[in-house]
């Protein structure tokens, strides 16, 4: 690989209380790569280089919008170093305290015997710090353990002592004091902003704060790679070897990062993260949380965005589908002014999208719940969490007097782009909503489409399990049941070629 080119901007960060500096780091330069070669932190592993795995997951704090410290944790090798610029990290070696006392999270692992080979150990650390921060050493119940080790593989200790690790924590105490010192050296580098690059320099990491800068950076620049959470661009660095010199990391401009209802509709700020986007669709639609829980695992979920998975536009993309079932718009906008369009609209072929090389996507904006409306998303994939779908369907119905009276219906891995089953719309609406309605829909749906046979999936495959989807989404809505517990989905072999 050739000699990465340094920044030009030095990257500070925090860890165990002080302040670092680092000069010379590369715009696309991953967080492992500078933990573990600058600053010898080789508890931290790399397994996948594709945020898969976890052995890599570090702990990244910020000051949350309350003031208090903010704690996540993220897959190092897919994360770009100058992404956690003004942030604290923290890694295995950082955790137990001056006079040599383990973490709550080490004693645990230690006691119950979570560690065999211990290469995922560090990792697996990591996760339980994050969740011990969040939880303040309160009880952990064996979901939430689930739920913060979603991103953590380990191929020889078995998961039961791990999870009993997580539920043990609360045996040993732990002072939070090591927290004071590192918010306060947070807020001291609050203080010192970082330096902006020249507008016209060749190599740069260029990490605006407002909506004007990063427009006009994205002007001035418009062949600079764009970057929110990077877990889609960091696995095209670290899996497919690309190298860039401009980077335009997005992900502080304060007008992206913002929630807000307003006017009937939940507008997302396009680099607002998964985690945050998924919370606030889920209070509106709880019955999204487990689709949402499918979603990659916890840490990818804390980098990446919701504006990162639409503007990407992958056509397995799972946010897509439902959001065009749920009639999102999105709001593009560049120096020259903003405009707003469907989101079925944004998407022109494989991968190509209504941006314009000075454009940014500026939020998303969902319609709030109406009385009525029925909703259903589902995804088929290989492994039930942290992985990608073959097909993923979404269901939005108003129901009036029970007949349909509208309907939009998302569909993920069965064209080049997310795609609306018009004439499946079509089938149900002004139809009673019953169970001859969603058979005929369902014949509609399983025809509507062309897909492709890949790696995920066959094309006769993808065809059947869409009908076979909306089927099981009527047998909800009759029976209340969530999905989990209906029986699986049925689909006939295909005749052998
Ligand atoms: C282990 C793993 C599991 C995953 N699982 C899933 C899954 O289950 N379902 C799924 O759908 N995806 C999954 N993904 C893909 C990825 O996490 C999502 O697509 C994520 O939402 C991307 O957001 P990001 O902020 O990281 O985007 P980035 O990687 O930063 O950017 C992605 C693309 O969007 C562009 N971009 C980002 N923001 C903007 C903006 N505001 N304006 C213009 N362009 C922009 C970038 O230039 C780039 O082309 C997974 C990824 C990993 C590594
Ligand atoms: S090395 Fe596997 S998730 Fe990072
Ligand atoms: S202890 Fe060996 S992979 Fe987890």
């Amino acid at each position: 690989m050739p000699v990465p080119e340094p920044s030009p901007v030095p990257l500070r960060l925090v860890r165990r209380g002080e302040i670092v500096v680092l000069a010379h780091v590369a715009p696309d330069r991953t967080l492992l790569e500078l933990l573990r070669e600058t600053l010898c932190r080789t508890s931290v592993k790399e397994g996948c280089a594709s945020g898969d795995c976890g052995a890599c997951t570090v702990a990244v704090g910020e000051i949350g919008p309350d003031g208090a410290l903010r704690t996540q944790a993220v897959n190092s090798c897919i994360r770009l170093a100058h992404s956690v610029d003004g942030m604290a990290v923290w890694t295995a070696e950082d955790l137990a305290s001056a006079d040599g006392a383990l973490h709550p999270a080490q004693s645990a692992l230690l006691a119950c015997h979570g560690s065999q080979c211990g290469f995922c150990t560090p990792g697996f650390v990591m996760s339980l710090f994050v969740l011990h921060q969040q939880q303040g050493g309160a009880d952990v119940s064996r979901d939430e353990a689930l739920h913060a080790l979603s991103g953590n593989l380990c191929r020889c200790t078995g998961y039961r002592p791990i999870l009993q690790a997580a539920m043990d924590m609360k045996k040993w105490s732990w002072s939070a004091s090591e927290n004071d010192v590192t918010l306060q050296q947070l807020k001291l580098l609050q203080t010192q902003p970082r330096p902006t690059p020249a507008v016209a320099a060749e190599r740069f990491y260029a990490l605006p704060t407002t909506l004007a800068e990063a427009l006009a950076w994205r002007a001035a620049q418009p062949e600079a790679l764009v970057v929110a959470g990077a877990t889609d661009v960091g696995l095209w660095i670290t899996k497919q070897q690309r190298r860039f010199t401009r980077i335009l990391d997005i992900g502080r401009v304060a007008e992206l990062r913002r929630l807000a209802r307003r006017d009937g509709w939940l507008s997302v700020g396009a680099a607002v993260s998964l985690t945050e986007a998924f919370a606030a669709l889920a209070e509106d639609r709880p019955q999204l949380a487990p689709f949402f829980e499918r979603f990659a695992g916890r840490p990818v979920r804390a980098s990446g965005t919701l504006g990162g998975n639409v503007a990407n536009g992958s056509p397995i993309g799972d946010s897509m589908p439902l959001l065009i079932a749920l009639g999102a718009r999105l709001v593009l906008g560049s120096a020259r002014g903003q405009r707003e369009l469907a989101i079925e609209d944004f998407y022109l072929g494989y991968r190509q999208t209504a941006l314009a090389p000075d454009e940014l996507l500026l939020s998303i904006e969902v319609p709030l719940p109406r009385p009525g409306e029925w909703l259903r998303a589902d995804k088929i994939s290989k492994r039930r969490e942290d992985d990608i779908s073959a097909v993923c369907l979404a269901i939005w119905l108003e129901v009036v007097d029970g007949v349909v009276r509208a309907a939009r219906v998302g569909a993920g891995g069965v064209a080049p782009v997310p795609a609306r089953a018009h004439r499946t719309e079509a089938a149900l609406l002004g139809q009673p909503c019953e169970g001859a309605t969603f058979e005929a829909a369902a014949r509609v749906l399983g025809a509507e489409f062309e897909p492709l046979s890949d790696m995920r999936a066959s094309s006769g495959y993808r065809r059947q399990v869409l009908g076979q989807l909306l089927r099981r989404a009527h047998a909800q809505r009759q029976t209340g049941l969530a999905l989990d517990t209906l029986a699986p989905i049925a689909v006939a072999p295909e005749p052998r070629a």
